[in-house]
């Protein structure tokens, strides 16, 4: 099994020592990414990376690399302290890195456990945006640890060890869940999108050259008859909204 961590800590030390804590209940190889150490320049909103391609973006060398290592892992880890009750910007500088995902979502095999710290507040908020974010990427299954640490830095271990041990079987139950009603409702989206008179040439090529255009969701994915049915019918009311 391969782990990928991405730390958007500028620091390895509260949501790190939980994340240290988890990778205990995790059996397999792990590859850090800590974003500090990456200088990923700040997103200067050239739009390349929507409407051209992702290989147009200005920081495509720093970006590429990581995105290739979400290919090729199994499980991804990924933390942030709260920092103004938000990510910390080398996080969000990196998702903004991403945001052609959300049009061309490539992970639906993909497994995450989210670790989110902070000293008294918005860490449930913080672990819910990155969940959210996962899941414009097409990610299956997000699992969340995040908690407040206050003044010490004592961890939750029980609370760390049972999520963490939830992942780690989920993850060797090889399982693919049923997507939820909203990611279907944004896959159609960006499906329907693709299907419009005036589209965006990257993403009409993404979902053509994929055969996602096809598809009620990602074929890796099973779909119950009720989702299906769901799909089906956001897909064409967003068809004739969107021409
Ligand atoms: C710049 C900055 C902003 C922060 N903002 C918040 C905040 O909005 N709310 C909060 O409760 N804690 C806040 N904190 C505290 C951190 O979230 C908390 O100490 C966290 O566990 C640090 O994680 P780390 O050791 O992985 O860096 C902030 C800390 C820093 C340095």
């Amino acid at each position: 099994m391969k782990f990928l961590v991405i730390n958007g800590s500028p620091r390895k030390q509260n949501t790190y020592n939980v994340i240290k804590q988890a990778k205990v209940n995790l059996n397999g190889d792990f590859e850090e990414i800590n974003l500090i150490k990456e200088n990923i320049p700040m997103c200067n909103g050239c739009f390349k990376c929507i409407l051209e391609s992702e290989t147009e973006c200005p920081h495509y060398d720093k970006i590429d690399p990581i995105i290739e290592k979400l290919h090729e892992c199994d499980g991804l880890i990924i933390g942030s302290p709260v920092y103004a009750m938000n990510v910390t910007g080398l996080l969000k500088n990196f998702f903004d890195h991403t945001a052609y995902l959300y049009h061309r979502p490539e992970f639906f095999t993909k497994k995450a456990l989210v670790v989110v710290t902070t000293a008294g507040a918005g860490h449930k908020k913080v672990a819910k945006y990155i969940d959210e974010t996962l899941r414009h990427w097409g990610v299956n299954k997000v699992y969340k640890i995040s908690f407040a640490c206050g003044g010490n830095d004592s961890l939750d271990n029980d609370k760390v060890n049972k999520v963490s041990q939830k992942f780690a079987f989920d993850l060797i139950s090889n399982k693919l869940h049923s997507p939820k009603f909203t990611d279907i409702i944004f896959y159609n989206v960006w499906r329907a999108m693709a299907l419009s008179k005036d589209p965006i040439k990257a993403d009409k090529e993404y979902w053509f050259n994929t055969g996602l255009v096809n598809h009620d969701f990602s074929p890796e994915v099973k779909l119950n008859i009720p989702k299906i049915v769901f799909a089906k019918i956001v897909f064409n009311v967003l068809k004739k909204a969107i021409k």
